[in-house]
């Protein structure tokens, strides 16, 4: 089927064939044929890199342009919500009925917030969590949704994220009972479950754009699901390393999936030497680009020089402990072929759209403490197998498994080259995640009593699954905490929330962090400093995992938890009587401790090495922090403490820019961040007013202000800069424009 056939507009059609686009492929085609814009529900299961993503976009057009409507484009991870935005940018020239051009959005960050800005646009591009938290503030653009797209719905079946998803859906079912739903999967057993919950029909294709040989590797022999088998040269003792070398000296690029972040850059290290061996001498120069790239984006530590050494080399890891910025490079020069090698986490396998020609699976175990090894699901593998082949690049792709013996080599062709993935379960009836949506549900009007609350758990996946009385015992429960709690009232068979429930609600905590703060808070410690708040926040279920201390570090941790005990605002778990929970407790205190140095200024190289911390959990931390933190600061206005003020303000803020107080006005100033606001500190500006004095040569001769930022600083402050003045300044000072990343 053609694209100049189809019923959408005529400058949709343009743009589409314009970027390469002329005919649909085959599960497209299914979909389109299906009714996906005649605005029937639809459920599109199709393997990786099949071309989902283009039907919703048609669909989405057709709303916009024809029927005045609005897009909402649902997602499980940030960068997947970037990475979606700039692919539906490329529309943004198009001319609506009303004159306007088409206007598109996104909105990841924030969960305390109704973004009314958003209600200009018509795409609105999100991730689960924060449409839960625009549901939770009642959001009045909501309401005038008429196509929501869930992408990645297999996600379902996730524990931490799935309940998420789910209940979103059933929300907006609710709110906007005419709206269409396309939802997007992987190949999934029971795709016929999702589609009836949703009441819609589903299209199952197994059709790639690369064909995909899948295999397990014993030795130097790869034997295929076919029946066909190949031998790769034997260049080092490791089969592995043989497997990536064959695809690199033949023209090609290795994903190598690991089940750990260390094994991740254990392996990189090992792969680096040999692959450095047979790249080209443009190939490295390419290399040597990005490893300084690596190198300027963000605080300089050891890691991203560690991190450079390997990227000139043609290989690279990425997990969750990297930092955002040199994930991006890492994925972006893979992308386009420079990177020749990667190694990843699974995480990875989820959405990011990086494929190679050749995937191989190092490990298809997991390691969970307390409960040992396990086997990955189907689902997993066949996800993480999905990424092998490049359109346009390569002709196959091949997913390999490693075995070490033949035992296990005909397991691994059993149990997952030739098993079909499991049947996706909801996870939703868990009561430390039911908590908040409990509440959400009585806080932002969805019901009022509790036979509406069963009513509305009755729409969930989970209720088509196993049956809304499964779930009930868990929803009374609740109830009983949050009226304990007084997050709720009850009168006769209705239900209120009251200001606190509301509140917390909105601002998007666990319940049972907001009753730890609301105690904590009416405590009156000797002295209440910024390791007050700081361990206050790491004990709330919302930090997440905390800092655990290593062996060498309890000690130092333990004393300073016995200097800081008269500050705390929680009571210090016995050593003895309740080991666990004063182990977790040094992981809070240690926690609290990075924090307070993140905002005593020390480098990020430093706290790296001081706290064994990796890049991503620190920048999580932070992330957490700051949320936290202004949760904090809210709930204490709301319970009328108006003395801590100040110092919950305070603290925010040094959170969120990691400075001393000191800075805070400085770093205010965009393109300042903690690095620069300090150079310019220390020169002498010390408020704003300085700044605003100084002549601008004399800004551009501190470290890392050049001409550029230095225009931007004056401008900010009502500077203003002759033409002539600032293009002799541009001319002199080339260098310094390249570093104009905020840090
Ligand atoms: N009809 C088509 N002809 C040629 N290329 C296409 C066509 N449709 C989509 N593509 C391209 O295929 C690539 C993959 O598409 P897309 O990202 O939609 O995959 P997906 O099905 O969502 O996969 P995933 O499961 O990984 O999310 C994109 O680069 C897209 O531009
Ligand atoms: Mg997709």
């Amino acid at each position: 089927m053609k694209i100049a056939e189809l019923s959408i507009p005529e400058a949709v059609k343009e743009l589409v064939i314009k970027s390469g686009i002329a005919e649909l492929y085959p599960p497209q085609e299914e979909a389109i044929k299906a009714g996906a814009l005649e605005g029937k529900n639809l459920v599109l299961a199709s393997p990786t890199a099949s071309g989902k993503t283009l039907v919703a976009e048609l669909c989405a057009l057709k709303h916009i342009l024809e029927k005045n409507g609005k897009t909402v484009y649902l997602t499980p991870l940030r960068a997947l919500a970037n990475e979606k935005f700039e692919e539906f940018r490329k529309y943004t020239t198009i001319m609506k009925k009303d004159d306007r051009r088409i206007r598109v959005g996104i909105s990841t960050g924030d969960f305390d917030s109704t973004d009314p800005w958003l209600e200009r646009y018509d795409i609105i591009i999100t991730t689960n969590e924060k449409a839960d938290s625009l549901l939770r503030h009642r959001a009045k653009w909501m309401d005038e949704i008429s196509l929501v797209v869930a992408d990645e719905i297999h996600l379902l079946n996730e524990a931490e994220r799935g309940p998420t998803l789910e209940v979103v859906l059933a929300r907006l079912m609710q709110v906007n009972p005419d709206m269409q739903i396309l939802a997007l999967s992987a190949t999934i057993n029971n795709v016929d479950e999702i589609a009836q919950w949703l009441k819609a029909d589903y299209v199952t294709t197994e059709w790639r754009p690369v064909a995909l040989k899948e295999g397990v590797l014993l030795q130097e022999e790869i034997q295929y699901k076919d029946g066909d088998a190949r031998k790769i040269e034997k260049r080092t003792r490791d089969s592995l390393i043989n497997l990536v070398l064959s695809t690199v000296k033949t023209g090609g690029q290795a994903l190598v999936f690991t089940s750990t972040r260390k094994n991740a850059a254990t392996l990189a290290k090992k792969l680096a030497g040999e692959v450095e061996e047979i790249l080209s001498k443009p190939a490295k120069r390419a290399l040597e680009h990005e490893a300084n790239r690596i190198l300027v984006a963000g605080e300089r530590t050891r890691l991203s020089e560690s991190l450079a050494e390997l990227v000139k080399r043609g290989t690279a890891f990425h997990h969750a402990g990297l930092g955002g910025g040199h994930r991006r490079i890492i994925e972006d020069s893979f992308r386009q072929g420079k990177i020749k090698v990667l190694t990843a986490t699974p995480t990875l396998a989820f959405g990011v759209n990086l494929p190679a020609r050749t995937v191989v699976i190092q490990d298809y175990r997991r390691y969970e403490a307390g409960y040992g090894y396990y086997p990955i699901s189907v689902l997993e593998y066949k996800q993480m197998a999905g990424r092998a082949g490049r359109p346009k690049y390569d002709k196959t792709g091949e997913a390999i498994l490693i075995a070490k013996t033949n035992d296990e080599a005909d397991y691994l062709i059993e149990s997952y080259v030739l098993a079909r993935p499991e049947r996706i379960w909801s996870r939703l009836a868990v009561e430390r995640i039911l908590r908040s949506h409990v509440l959400a549900t009585i806080a932002a009007d969805f019901a009022h009593t509790e036979n509406g609350i069963y009513e509305f758990f009755g729409k969930t996946f989970y209720a088509y699954q196993y049956d809304t009385q499964a779930i009930k015992g868990i929803i009374s429960k609740i109830l009983k905490y949050l009226y304990d709690e007084d997050m709720i009232e009850v009168m006769g068979e209705n239900i209120n929330a009251t200001k606190f429930g509301k509140r917390v609600s909105e601002l998007y905590i666990d319940p049972v962090s907001a009753v730890i703060m609301r105690d904590a808070l009416k405590r009156k410690p000797d002295l209440l400093t910024d390791i007050s708040f700081l361990h206050m926040i790491a004990h709330t279920p919302d930090m997440g995992p905390v800092l655990r201390p290593y062996s060498r570090e309890m000690d130092e941790v333990t004393v300073f938890m016995e200097e800081h005990k008269t500050e705390l605002l929680t009571d210090v778990p016995g050593e003895w009587e309740d080991r666990i929970a004063y182990e977790e407790f040094l992981g809070e205190m240690k926690t609290a401790m990075t924090l307070k140095a993140w905002i005593e200024e020390i480098s990020e190289d430093e706290l790296i090495e001081r706290f064994r911390v990796q890049p991503g959990d620190l920048y999580r931390t932070i992330e957490n922090a700051k949320w936290l933190l202004h949760a904090t600061h809210e709930l204490t206005m709301l319970f009328g403490h108006k003395q801590m003020l100040p110092q919950t303000q305070e603290i925010r803020q040094r959170v969120e820019k990691g400075v001393k107080k000191e800075l805070l006005p400085l770093v205010k100033l965009e393109g300042v961040g903690r690095v620069r606001g300090r150079i310019i500190y220390n020169s002498g500006y010390k408020t704003v007013e300085d700044i605003k004095r100084a002549p601008i040569e004399d800004l551009i001769n501190l470290p890392l202000i050049g001409p550029r930022l230095a225009k931007k600083i004056k401008e900010q402050l009502g500077g203003f800069i002759k033409k002539e003045a600032w293009e002799k300044l541009e001319r002199e000072d080339e260098w310094k424009q390249k570093a104009l990343t905020e840090y």
